[in-house]
């Protein structure tokens, strides 16, 4: 259904959206675009509407300057101590028009749903951090929806929530070190434009009713997915893997999972397992046990 014929603009919004990681040099923007992006922002919902979040702009160009610093220091650090992760330079960091800092006030958790007996702790505890993040999630998206619809781009840089950079951020940019950026988003005009990127079928995804087993990815399917297809999923331009042209050699036995509905035709689901870490040896498991 068409509301007042917003839909199909919102949907040229919602797919048009990429993570653009290379700006073009010199541009600049006023306040007012950002303040409209960031406008889109304070419409998000949130768990109790706690808004439990503050947008930075950083719109200095020597302001951009040192937290780009901070990110190359983190960049560095995923570097040496996350080995095996396909991630790009953080220098993308550089000719963005602003980069916005989503900074998380945990405090606000309080006024999500709280135990009255010591034994339900633990599930509202979890209730609340999955609201909190969850509110966080929907402001830095809505953020990122109001840059494509100004004709602009971002990319969603998640680097910041942790400690050692949170610390840094904070000194930099003055907010208590108790809040964290859970999301930063460079702002800038793209040196060219990006294809979509690679999305699974809306049948693989999308159950009706009940959770289809057919529709189950297995454990093996994500170690695949984590020792072996990352990189390309990542960075590759096609929405379908079909269309790689080393499809066949990359995807292996493998091809039918993740091109088709139904990546699990046994149907059997497995138990639960320790998913902390990867399990399989593929290129990224290497690369990281060399070090
Ligand atoms: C929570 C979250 C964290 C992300 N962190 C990073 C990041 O640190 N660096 C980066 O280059 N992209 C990051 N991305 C962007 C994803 O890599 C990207 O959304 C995904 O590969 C799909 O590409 P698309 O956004 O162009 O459709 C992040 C996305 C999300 C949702």
């Amino acid at each position: 259904m068409t509301v007042k014929g917003r839909t199909s603009d919102f949907r040229d919004v919602v797919e048009s959206r990429r993570s653009t990681r290379k700006f073009v040099k010199g541009k600049e923007v006023g306040r007012d675009v950002l303040e409209r992006i960031v406008e889109c922002g304070r419409w998000a919902p949130s768990g109790a509407n706690v808004q439990c979040w503050d947008c930075i702009v950083v719109h200095d160009p020597a302001m951009s300057e040192e937290v780009r610093q901070v990110f190359l220091r983190q960049a560095q650090r995923l570097r040496d101590h996350a080995k095996g992760f396909p991630a790009v330079s953080k220098n993308y960091l550089s000719n963005t028009v602003a980069i916005i800092i989503v900074i998380g006030d945990p405090r606000w958790k309080v006024c999500f749903p709280q135990a009255t007996s010591p034994e339900w702790d633990e599930e509202y505890q979890d209730n609340n951090e999955a609201i909190f993040l969850c509110s966080l999630g929907a402001v830095i998206q809505n953020i990122q929806l109001g840059v494509t619809a100004e004709g602009l781009t971002s990319a969603w840089l998640s680097g910041g929530g942790e400690d050692a950079t949170n610390r840094e951020l904070s000194a930099l940019l003055g907010y208590p070190a108790w809040m964290k950026a859970y999301g930063t988003i460079p702002v800038g005009f793209p040196v060219a434009e990006q294809d979509r990127r690679y999305r699974r079928p809306l049948e693989q995804l999308c159950h009706w009713d009940r959770y289809e087993p057919r529709q189950y990815r297995t454990h093996e399917q994500i170690d695949f997915y984590e020792s072996t297809l990352r990189p390309f999923t990542m960075y590759r331009d096609d929405e379908d893997m079909r269309d790689w042209p080393d499809f066949a050699e990359k995807l292996g036995d493998w091809a039918d999972a993740f091109t088709t509905d139904e990546p699990n035709p046994s149907g059997k689901l497995e138990d639960e397992a320790d998913f902390s870490k990867p399990r399989t040896v593929g290129k990224a498991t290497k690369a990281r046990n060399r070090s």
